[in-house]
């Protein structure tokens, strides 16, 4: 990416007296083994993520002031060590990092580009749970590193905040593992100016309480979640809650300027919901619902129980589309970014199942339709399954990956396809996947060899015979 070499010219050490390029480094880290390494292991994003431990909770506590853009944030790190650790890294890109300290004791540290380094004061044992607690502040920089992926991370607005952090930008707003192969739950603490109402993932703990021109919000995410999908949106909302016909808590919040799309969101969230668990299985986590902003982002994201949409009126097409990734990206996870078509050929085909559904349109008609496009279109020279770093979420990983699905459904007949999808979803529930596994199972439910047919929708850059 672009940004990437340029963050590493700009970067700095940091200069609290505490921390420093970790000095009195008697070998660079690559020498050490037991120093945790800087990225996690994914070859297309290789400072993403970090490797020697796997974290379990992120407690955020987050003070914003929209007036200033200021942020000042203490995030505690519930992590396990997956190797002896005499060092490890977290993801941060930009603020000022004050204190770390490992299981309640100072430990140095030091930055280098998005990479925050922790020294702590004895070496981790292989195995063991350690605690990681980052105290940091400042003004967090959105990223916009390509121009297909437009702003994203912690993007402040005139009365907020509008957070998208897909692939890579959690990293602005707060420490962490960034990236999808390591979930964890959340714990979120957000202290706003009285009026401003804070909405991140999962449901509300307790009221909100305000108290000397601020309020509190405390949202918790028990489920497993990527840090993509965190999200801490700060603004003027008007909100409607209540249930979906199926009993799950739906919540939808609007920006006054999109206050005429509220009880839509909120309707069409909920038969969403309930209709893709008669499709999918059962809704994988504990409230729905959807968040209409004044940030014109030119996207949304499946932001875990809360899709972000970004400065538009969503059309039921893309709420569906948004609430299939609840199963399909935010329940089952990419463990590789090559692999998104998983994500985003699932949510295409259910734009498609979505009108089927409701008789506008069969999905055999939408496949035969992009089926016809010249043997020149770019869709056919791009394959859907290996997806690329520098153009991620090009079309084909959409429509090219919800035609494969097409394909396979007509491959294997509309019971074993949809036995397929359920079955997969509810195996990998709460957990990681690979596009391999997606076929072992298509092809074990179905007892076909469907090689050549996924090598053909998936692998090749041309338009399948
Ligand atoms: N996953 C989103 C979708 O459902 C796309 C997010 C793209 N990310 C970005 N930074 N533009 O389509
Ligand atoms: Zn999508």
């Amino acid at each position: 990416r672009r940004m990437a070499m340029v963050a590493a010219l700009v970067s700095v050490l940091a200069c609290s007296p505490a921390d420093g390029p970790l000095p009195g480094d008697e070998a660079p880290a690559a020498a050490d083994q037991r120093a945790g390494a800087p990225g996690i292991g994914d070859p297309d994003f290789p400072k993403d993520g970090n490797g020697g431990y796997d974290v379990a909770h992120y407690d955020l506590v987050v003070d914003y002031v929209p007036a200033t853009k200021r942020l000042t944030g203490v995030t505690t790190i519930k992590a396990a060590a997956t190797q002896e650790l005499s060092r490890f890294n977290l993801d941060l890109a930009g603020l000022d990092v004050r204190e770390v300290a490992v299981d309640g004791s100072p430990a140095r540290f030091g930055r280098q580009g998005d990479e925050l380094t922790v020294r702590p004061a004895k070496t981790i044992a292989d195995r063991a749970k350690f605690t990681v607690k980052v105290s940091y502040s400042g003004t967090p920089k959105p990223r916009k590193d390509s121009a297909n992926l437009g702003t994203y991370g912690f993007v402040p607005t005139s009365d907020g905040a509008f957070v998208a952090s897909e692939p890579n930008g959690s990293k602005t707003w707060f420490p962490n593992n960034d990236h999808p192969s390591d979930k964890a739950t959340y714990d979120f603490t957000i202290t706003v100016p009285a009026g401003v109402t804070a909405l991140a993932n999962g449901e509300l703990v307790g009221a909100p309480a305000t108290k000397g021109g601020t309020t509190t919000f405390r949202w918790r995410e028990r489920h497993p979640m990527a840090s993509y999908l965190a999200t801490a949106t700060l603004g003027k909302f008007d909100l409607r809650q209540g249930t979906t016909a199926s009993g799950i808590p739906n919540l939808a919040a609007t920006d006054p300027r999109f206050k005429s799309t509220l009880d839509k969101l909120y309707t069409v969230s909920a038969e969403v919901t309930d209709y893709w668990s008669t499709v999918f299985g059962p809704y994988p986590f504990s409230s729905t619902g959807g968040v209409v902003d004044d940030y014109s982002a030119g996207y949304a994201l499946e932001n875990q129980t809360k899709p972000l949409y970004g400065g538009f009126d969503p059309d039921e097409t893309i709420i569906a589309h948004e609430l299939a990734h609840q199963w399909f990206g935010n329940s089952l996870t990419i463990r590789r970014w090559k692999d998104l078509w998983l994500n985003e050929g699932f949510a295409t085909y259910a734009e498609w199942l979505w009108a089927e559904h409701k008789g506008r349109k069969t999905t055999e008609a939408t496949f035969a339709e992009l089926l016809k496009r010249p043997a020149t279109d770019p869709m056919w020279s791009y394959p859907p399954g290996r997806a690329k770093p520098d153009d991620l979420f090009n079309q084909s990983v959409y429509t090219r990956g919800g035609m494969t699905l097409h394909a396979l459904r007509k491959a294997v007949g509309d019971a074993t396809f949809f036995t397929l999808l359920r079955t997969w979803a509810a195996d990998h529930r709460y957990g990681h996947v690979t596009t391999d596994q997606f076929i072992d199972l298509a092809e074990r439910l179905s007892g076909k060899d469907l090689t050549a047919l996924f090598d053909a929708w998936l692998y090749q850059p041309r338009r399948p015979a």
